[in-house]
């Protein structure tokens, strides 16, 4: 049966909520891996330009577009013109990717905060996070059964996100106002806590200066533009989804840029606490910073960790926050990309939200448990990889597209114009029509070379076939085969 839309129950509520969403552990545990791998202050530059080139445009995008259909993401691009609705499909694919590992680091900072109570990993976090937490095999071909612990923590992370959502969108309002800013305030006190290290400040120098000879590696581009959609929840249907329970006459466009300025704000702040963590850990180790440690997605787990170790004073206090900050800030990014597939599976068949909603936690679940195995963080690895260089790129190029000349971008731009407190521009159509779809494009060919030459971090091809490129395959025939059984619906 046909149900009223809901909607939020105050503007804030919404905002905050697509704050929640953006603001997850792509800030705290992907943005400074990813920064202090491509050498720290020359990270910014691009990623700053990618930001306003690409992130703020699609972001009012996404608003402008979500809140004047109602609808989640496919029956948006449906109603752009029948034939694009598969985009909204994959897009919706996407995200219930990205949900299953997601929710499989968040099953990590569970087992963490467990241990941080007894600052288990010692001396020696290395050891303690390959070995125990995650008991890691010798490559992605060797699965070694589940990890009980990490399972546990996955089944948690889904009943949280279940009971926080079931109820619907006025309930996630409410939330929201206390796991978004949460988080925000504990990443003060480490950003506080990390200024005052012996060490900081070479830490900070490695993070704030610029590089201008990395400006030339197009990888380097790439990553940050990736960052940027990973980061501000682009391309996913998320902030689509989020901006149909909008009422029409509430602004878009500001709001937009208060989410993405919030989002990297956050980032940038919580790059602060991170590195000037690593300085200390330097003066610790007496090495300089950029050899401070490996990079990679360990950087939460082993060298924050370490730093706790070596904390003055109050360790196990440090510890049992900084988990405590990873998941509740992951927490609302992981519900909002329920919200999307969600919204997407139940405004397609009228479905009853809370069932669908039911449904979509249990696959997720299962989905996740992959991510359990002793394998687990070699597959995470890969499937992170190529969903965020191939899928998520390809997505945003297809969007603007569409958007841009296939829809009457001035009306969309009338639409969102009409309520919102900041009026865009010609600008905003010259960087959907031209700029983002243009240098997406090329990084994504060069990129695509690149890869085709080497093997990613040396993985076995068969795994990065099955992980990467199948994967992203699916994605994409997936949201076809989609389009094509709703549309034996025959009721629109
Ligand atoms: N933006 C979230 C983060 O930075 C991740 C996310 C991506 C959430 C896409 C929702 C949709 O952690």
């Amino acid at each position: 049966m046909a149900e009223t839309r809901e909607y939020w129950n105050s503007r804030a509520g919404f905002i905050v909520a697509a704050i929640g969403s953006a603001v997850g552990l792509g800030n705290v545990w992907r943005f400074p891996y990813v920064c202090y791998k491509y050498g720290g202050g020359a990270f910014l530059i691009p990623y700053f330009i990618a930001l306003v080139t690409t992130g703020i445009p699609l972001m009012i995008l996404e608003y402008g577009i979500g809140q004047m259909v109602a609808k989640g993401a496919p029956q948006v691009f449906h109603s752009i013109r029948k034939h694009f609705e598969w985009l909204g499909w994959t897009a919706v694919l996407l995200s219930g990717v990205v949900v299953f590992y997601y929710s499989a680091v968040m099953a990590w900072c569970f087992d963490y905060l467990y241990h941080a109570v007894s600052l288990a990993w010692g001396d020696d976090a290395q050891t303690f996070f390959f070995q125990k937490s995650l008991q890691i095999t010798n490559g992605p071909g060797e699965l070694g059964g589940i990890v009980w612990p990490i399972f546990l923590g996955l089944l948690l992370t889904w009943i949280s996100i279940f009971l926080i959502i079931y109820k619907g969108v006025k309930a996630v309002g409410k939330v929201v106002m206390i796991t978004v800013p949460l988080p925000v305030l504990i990443l003060g006190i480490f950003v506080l806590r990390g200024v005052t290290l012996p060490g900081a400040a070479d830490g900070l120098a490695y993070y704030l200066t610029p590089d201008f000879k990395a400006l030339l590696d197009p990888e380097v581009w790439l990553a940050a533009y990736s960052q940027i959609f990973f980061s501000l929840s682009l391309a996913f249907g998320v902030l689509i989804a989020y901006a149909s329970y909008l009422p029409r006459n509430k602004d878009t466009a500001n709001s937009a840029f208060i989410t993405s300025f919030a989002n990297c704000g956050t980032s940038f702040f919580a790059g602060f606490a991170v590195f000037s963590a690593l300085g200390f850990l330097a003066h610790v180790k007496g090495v300089s910073v950029d050899k401070v440690i490996a990079d990679g997605p360990g950087l939460a787990f082993i060298t924050y960790p370490t730093i706790i170790s070596n904390l003055p004073f109050w360790s196990i206090g440090f510890g049992v926050l900084f988990f405590l900050m990873l998941l509740t800030l992951g927490i609302d990014s992981a519900f909002s990309l329920v919200e999307g597939i969600v919204a997407g599976v139940a405004d397609e068949w009228h479905l009853n939200k809370a069932r669908v909603t039911t449904a979509v936690c249990v696959v997720g679940f299962a989905g996740g448990i992959i991510f359990t195995t002793g394998a687990g963080l070699y597959w995470l690895d890969i499937v992170d990889h190529f969903i965020l260089q191939f899928g998520l790129p390809v997505i945003g190029i297809v969007e603007c597209i569409f958007v841009g000349y296939f829809f009457d971008s001035k009306r969309l731009r009338t639409h969102i114009n009409m309520h919102s407190e900041i009026k865009i521009g010609l600008w905003w159509d010259i960087c959907i029509k031209y700029v983002t779809p243009i240098l997406l494009g090329v990084m994504f060919l060069k990129n695509l070379y690149e890869s085709m030459k080497t093997p990613y971090e040396g993985y076995p091809q068969w795994a990065l076939f099955v992980g990467g490129w199948l994967v992203v395959i699916i994605i994409f025939i997936g949201g076809v085969v989609l389009m094509k059984l709703s549309k034996t619906e025959g009721d629109r």
